[in-house]
């Protein structure tokens, strides 16, 4: 742990190591950038929102290890998380004339990180890459443990690869200009470790919310350590899921469903994942798992955060073909992340019928001609 730092984790996995640095200022501070791999070249992935915000002054602060410094905007948004988006990468790197050695700088939320990394992990067979994380979300979970993708129309994430980083850089001075709603699908990540792994630290998020929610700085500080915490123990142990690293895909299996269901980005995924979440415990519940007092306990948090807590309208067949399509999915078999007790998670498969029960039960009451679910994004 470096002791000038907020917080510093590290991420072990069988082939790399690597530092999160959390705190704010980092982007000024010249050790921010010290000890990366250098080259000729580095290029700064981004989108138009960030780069107004963020793009000089992370150009500004590599340019001492770097003789140019360009910039690739990619649009913004969930819906670009494309072939295509990714094809502007390969093009500027190409018509730039970039080496193996040049260094990819992912500057965003996790559309960006995801699509970046993804570039990084193709170009030349792997060039190195530095998250730079700008939302919370992609602070406490996208930006660690080296899941890149893109999206396809028939399923989220579908095409990517395991890649991880040199550095993480999470510089919690980006947050103060994060929009509210997106403040609160970043709080979904977070929620979503106490379930799986802490309940002490889902007790202090029921007591930090409203800290939260005001953007203290302690208290991001601590909610983003502790999340990096608990993603770099699961991703040291399973770094390319076999096993134990599909917990942290909670409420993930609904919500991805719900992503790709409503045209992406609709729902924001974090939103997607909070409305997931509700219903994955709601599912554990039906199960005999955890407690009905548990399911109300997380749906409450989940709404004090300002996220969805009621699916919306999908016909009972479209819910289960976008759940099968699920990267859990064996065999067409959905298996969902459920609680088998507060602060443990487990895979299990279900009955169809139990599934959508859960998903009618928490539904507003339908119209006629509706299917099941009812509610939008908030
Ligand atoms: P995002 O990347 O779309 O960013 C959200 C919005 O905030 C964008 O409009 C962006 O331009 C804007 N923004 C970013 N930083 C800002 C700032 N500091 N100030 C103002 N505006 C800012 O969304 P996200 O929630 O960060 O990431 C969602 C994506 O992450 C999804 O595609 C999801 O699949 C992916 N994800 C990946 C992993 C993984 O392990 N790789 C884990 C979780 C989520
Ligand atoms: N966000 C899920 C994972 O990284 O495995």
């Amino acid at each position: 742990m470096n002791a000038a730092l907020a917080g510093s984790v590290t991420v072990t996995t069988p082939d790399t190591r690597y530092e999160i640095r959390i705190d704010s200022g980092l982007f000024g501070r010249a050790s921010t950038w010290q000890d990366l791999p250098t080259s000729a070249q580095a290029v700064i992935v981004s989108n138009p929102t960030v780069d107004a915000l963020y793009g000089d002054a992370l150009a500004a602060a590599i340019a001492p290890h770097h003789r140019q410094v360009s910039r690739v905007l990619l649009p913004d948004g969930e819906a670009y998380k494309t072939w295509g988006s990714l094809n502007l990468v390969f093009d500027h790197l190409l018509a730039h004339g970039c080496d193996r050695k040049t260094v990819l700088y992912a500057l965003g939320g996790g559309v960006v990180g995801d699509m970046a990394g993804f570039a990084a992990a193709t170009y030349m067979r792997g060039v190195p890459f530095v998250q730079v994380p700008t939302t919370l979300l992609a602070q406490v979970d996208s930006s660690v443990g080296g899941k890149t993708a893109i999206n396809h129309p028939l399923g989220k994430n579908m095409i990517g690869a395991f890649y991880q980083p040199a550095r993480v850089v999470c510089d919690l001075d980006t947050l103060a200009t994060l929009p509210a709603r997106e403040l609160a699908a970043g709080l979904a990540e977070v929620i979503k470790y106490g379930p799986i792994a802490d309940m002490a630290f889902f007790d202090w998020l029921e007591r930090s919310l409203d800290a939260l929610l005001a953007r203290d700085r302690a208290a991001l500080a601590h909610a983003v350590k502790r999340s990096c915490e608990i993603k770099a123990a699961v991703v040291g142990e399973d770094e390319r899921e076999s096993g134990l690293r599909a917990i942290l895909n909670f409420g993930h299996t609904f919500g991805h469903a719900i992503e790709a269901g409503q045209g992406y980005g609709a729902w924001l995924h974090g939103e997607a994942v909070g409305c997931g979440m509700v219903l994955a415990t709601a599912l554990s519940a039906e199960l005999g798992l955890v407690p009905a007092t548990f399911v109300d306990r997380l749906t409450r948090l989940v709404k004090r955060a300002g996220l969805p807590v009621q699916p919306p309208v999908m016909p009972a067949e479209r819910w289960l073909e976008l759940m099968r399509v699920d990267k859990k999915a064996e065999a067409g078999a959905i298996r969902f992340v459920v609680i088998e007790t507060p602060g443990r998670a487990a895979l299990r498969s279900a009955p169809d019928e139990t599934v959508l029960h859960v998903i009618q039960r928490h539904s507003a009451p339908p119209c006629a001609g509706q299917g099941v679910g009812s509610g939008a994004a908030a």
